[in-house]
């Protein structure tokens, strides 16, 4: 999988390919400006010290506390409440407000919103596996972002069989072995990315929703049966996550730059 690119033209300059995983994910300037038309990517890892957490902990809102102690095992509800405090904490530098000020609303099928409108405006979505967590905002583009670690006993062909259209899973089946769970991954989070920025997620029928996947072809949406071709327009980007994750961005419309930034929970 290539790590970081695109087949739109006008981002091709900020994005060469391929570019060496590590140095995507660069440290953040101490004030972070958001312009129109860029994307920012935050990597953040969720296991973070006692202190850390009790400071998270505190600026979460009453309904994500209950929802946190609803989590049986420790090590799960550790980093929920250490993904929402840093989704908090993120975004209270771009909105110039306190983490525990900001308000969250939820779509018709889950995804989170800025519930007041604010100034500036923030897009925002966030996806997370074990220890990862991946944050996208954008001023004014509706962002999608899914990770996925690797699993051992997958049945890829099974899956593919359920998330692809009988087209994609020839495809699939015509790669080497050796080739086959790289490829599902990138299908997989290509296509939940694309929903989640939808905002449907799982419920958006993803046989409907060909991407590209094949090992070294740039991410986009190939084409969207029943729906109009405004999806089409849309923008599909690579994450660099690391040895053994898989992760996407898809943007509404066509970002002019995509900057990725390493969060670091106990430097605040
Ligand atoms: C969104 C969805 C794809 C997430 O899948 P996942 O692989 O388990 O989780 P990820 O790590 O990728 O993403 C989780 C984050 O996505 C965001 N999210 C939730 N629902 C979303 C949606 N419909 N669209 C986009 N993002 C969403 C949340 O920020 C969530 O973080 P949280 O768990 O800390 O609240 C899946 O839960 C889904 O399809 N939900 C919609 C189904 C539905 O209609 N449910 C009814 C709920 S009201």
């Amino acid at each position: 999988m290539s790590p970081l690119s695109s087949n739109h033209s006008d981002v091709k300059h900020v994005l060469p390919q391929p570019v060496p995983a590590p140095s995507f994910w660069r440290v953040p300037p101490a004030k972070i400006q958001l312009p129109s038309r860029h994307v920012h990517v935050w990597r953040g890892i969720v296991d973070p010290s006692l202190p850390r957490l009790q400071v998270y902990q505190e600026v979460l809102s009453p309904d994500e506390q209950a929802r946190a102690q609803r989590l049986i095992r420790p090590e799960h509800r550790r980093r929920f409440i250490a993904a929402r405090g840093l989704l908090r904490d993120l975004l209270s530098r771009y909105l110039h407000a306190r983490p525990q000020d900001i308000q969250f609303g939820s779509g018709p099928h889950g995804k989170p919103f800025l519930q007041h409108p604010t100034r500036p405006f923030v897009h925002f979505n966030v996806a997370h596996a074990r220890h990862l967590a991946v944050y996208a905002f954008s001023q004014d583009l509706e962002v999608g972002l899914d990770l996925e670690g690797n699993r051992g006993s997958l049945d890829y062909t099974k899956l593919v069989e359920r998330m692809c259209s009988p087209e994609e899973l020839q495809t699939f089946l015509h790669l080497p072995a050796a080739q086959q769970k790289s490829a599902f991954f990138t299908c997989w989070t290509r296509k939940e990315a694309v929903v989640k920025a939808h905002g449907k997620g799982l419920t958006f029928p993803l046989k409907h929703l060909r991407v590209s996947f094949l090992p070294g072809q740039f991410p986009e949406i190939l084409d969207v049966q029943g729906q109009s071709s405004a999806l089409t327009h849309w923008s599909l980007f690579d994450l660099p996550m690391g040895s053994g994750f898989w992760g996407a961005l898809a943007v509404a419309g066509r970002p002019s730059h995509v900057h990725g930034w390493e969060a670091t929970l106990d430097a605040g």
